[in-house]
């Protein structure tokens, strides 16, 4: 199914420089880039980005750490990109993500853990809707 996902490089991926990387591995996999930028995202963006892990013990550690610095943030669009994104991604925690996963190639905090991606298509929908106007989403032919 042709889906559309959210997909995010933290402050820590960015300032480790895996930008790059990120975008490289989505694009070999033949994945299509719709919107993307960089953005030190406001506080209120951060809350309702995370509204439903508000009250849990990392919440606001959580919220410091993807305030602390730029972010660059991307819709990608293709076959189940949803599910793929999210193995691309690596498990949460990078003690458990497979090495050849981002995180499992970058990671071992879960409080520093690179990237987000969005867990379902309901998710990814609210949250694209959140980062990104209308206007900022491009189409265009692609053919990879
Ligand atoms: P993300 O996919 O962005 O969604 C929630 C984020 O909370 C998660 O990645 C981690 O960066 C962060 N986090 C910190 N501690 C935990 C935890 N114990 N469980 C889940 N997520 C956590």
């Amino acid at each position: 199914k042709n889906e559309r996902t959210f997909i995010m490089v933290k402050p820590d991926g960015v300032q480790r420089g895996v930008v790059g990387d990120v975008l490289h591995r989505f694009e070999r996999r033949g994945y299509k880039l719709v919107a993307l930028k960089m953005i030190q995202a406001p506080k209120v963006l951060l809350e309702s980005h995370y509204a439903e892990h508000k009250g849990k013990k990392f919440y606001e550690p959580l919220l410091t750490y993807i305030g602390s610095g730029p972010v660059v943030a991307m819709v990608w669009e293709g076959l189940n990109i949803v599910s793929v994104g999210r193995k691309m991604l690596g498990a949460t925690d990078p003690a458990k993500s497979e090495p050849g996963t981002i995180r499992g190639d970058y990671g071992i905090v879960t409080g520093r853990n690179i990237v987000h991606g969005s867990d379902s298509e309901t998710s990814a929908q609210r949250e694209i809707d959140l980062w990104f106007r209308p206007d900022e989403i491009n189409q265009w032919p692609h053919t990879a």
